[in-house]
């Protein structure tokens, strides 16, 4: 996998001291560990923040920044190496592995932290700790805070300020490096051939839990795992937006919409496909499809540096209305329709998302009130859709339970940018071709 190197790693956590000052001190946990039940957990995943300047896998863990701190600027505390529970549970990197693995200037047990942390945080006026996510860690960040406070009468200085990481952080994340890019390509690359092979699958009688399998199989073969639970909906169930039952028989005549995206690496790609599951588009189907086809393609061709964030969207809204009113499902003056929110009733979500080790990624879409210029480097997800729920009244029957999303993964480049999922068919011919193939 071509991960970032340590040198990236180092490079971020150097970029984010020099944004934070001298005066200041950035403290931010690893995820915890989540119960199942009774002993079982969930699988475990690092937290993103703590992962982009760490690159450290280990939950128990805390990453620590002191800029300009003469001994150690990066320190980190980790578990402790354990014979019997490495035995159970795997190797830990422990404080040596994470200086010597991990970059660390020093490091501790994570046991220590109570002792060590206060001393750290002496001195600093801002703390960038972003708070509410994790309440147990907040409350020992604020006890080891006031502990210094109360120490004040001894000439000590506690932090008078705390500041959410979030603002400066998530803005470097917004921004992908080569490396990163190269794993979202990849990521984009293992969802379009899970895609495909989903595709070639399809066909009545199945079930939609059949589908997810052929795609979860995709993901698994490559080493990567879904990045949001997968969406197969045939029928009716194309019209929900956040269907997860997946346990629906595939029927002749109806759609199927498919949204499945895998993380690989630790960075997330995020598809979605509609085809016939008869691998025959009806006329109306194909009617719906081609208007989404062109506000994808008309979102697509906004995404470039120096429009605003909002441009892929206006164009996919005009499409879209345009193309309801073309094919009878709304009546009116267009400007009319796009200024009332007509279209809302079909494309009632937005076009896109940033994507990155979040699949809704993090970043700001406005900038002190003004919608954000893409910037190279910059990805984001453009998926427009129609759904067409049964029972929409003045919508012939015919039309009733289409759905129909597409929606791929896009990189600002300059001049442009660049699809990272292209590598499965959009094209309503292409798609029969394909199944019809299959
Ligand atoms: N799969 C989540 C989304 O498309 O935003
Ligand atoms: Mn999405
Ligand atoms: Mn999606």
């Amino acid at each position: 996998m071509a991960e970032p190197t340590r040198a990236e790693f180092t490079r971020r956590r150097a970029q984010l001291m020099r944004l934070m000052g001298a005066n200041a001190i950035a403290v931010l946990p690893a995820a915890p560990v989540r119960m199942r039940n009774n002993d079982v957990e969930y699988d475990y995943r690092q937290d993103s923040d703590f992962y982009y300047l760490t690159g450290f896998p280990e939950p128990e863990a805390v990453a620590v920044l002191v800029p300009g701190r003469p001994v150690a600027q990066y320190v980190l505390f980790v578990r402790e190496r354990h014979r019997e529970r490495e035995i159970w549970d795997g190797r830990r990197a422990g404080p040596a592995g994470a200086t010597a693995q991990y970059g660390a200037d020093d490091a501790f047990p994570i046991a220590d932290i109570d002792e060590i942390l206060p001393g750290l945080l002496e001195g600093r006026e801002r703390v960038y700790y972003t708070m509410g996510l994790n309440p147990e860690f907040d409350h020992r960040v604020i006890g080891w805070v006031n502990r210094l406070r109360t120490q004040a009468r001894s000439g000590l200085h506690a932090p008078q300020e705390f500041v959410s990481l979030n603002h400066l952080l998530h803005d470097m994340r917004l921004f992908k490096s080569r490396a990163e890019l190269a794993l979202m390509r990849r990521s984009g690359q293992i969802g379009a051939v899970a895609h495909l092979r989903a595709m070639r699958f399809c066909r009545p009688g199945r079930m939609e839990f059949e589908v997810m399998a052929e795609l979860l199989h995709e993901f698994r073969r490559h080493g990567a795992d879904t990045s949001y639970p997968p969406i197969v909906g045939s029928g009716p169930n194309s019209c929900v937006l956040h269907y997860r039952a997946n346990n629906a028989r595939l029927n002749e005549g109806d759609l199927l919409l498919v949204d499945a995206g895998c993380e690989y690496g630790y960075y997330a790609s995020d598809i979605t496909r509609t085809y016939p599951v008869n691998g025959r588009f009806t006329t109306e189907q194909r009617a719906v499809y081609e208007v989404v086809l062109e506000a994808q393609q008309a979102a697509i061709a906004r995404v470039k540096p120096g429009n605003h964030w909002n441009e892929p969207h206006d164009a996919a809204v005009r499409t879209i209305t345009a193309g309801l009113k073309r094919i009878g499902l709304l009546r009116g003056a267009l400007p009319a329709l796009i200024r009332s929110g007509a279209y809302k009733r079909f494309f009632m979500h937005r076009t896109g998302h940033w994507l990155g080790m979040d699949v809704h990624d993090v970043g700001d879409y406005k900038l002190e009130d003004e919608w954000r210029v893409f910037e190279p480097g910059m990805v984001l997800t453009v998926e427009p859709g129609i759904y067409i729920a049964a029972g929409s009244s003045g919508v012939p029957r015919r039309f009733w339970n289409i759905g129909v999303r597409i929606e791929d993964d896009v990189v600002v480049r300059p001049g442009g940018c660049e699809v990272l999922t292209g590598e499965v068919p959009r094209e309503p011919d292409e798609i029969e071709a394909l199944m019809a193939a299959a």
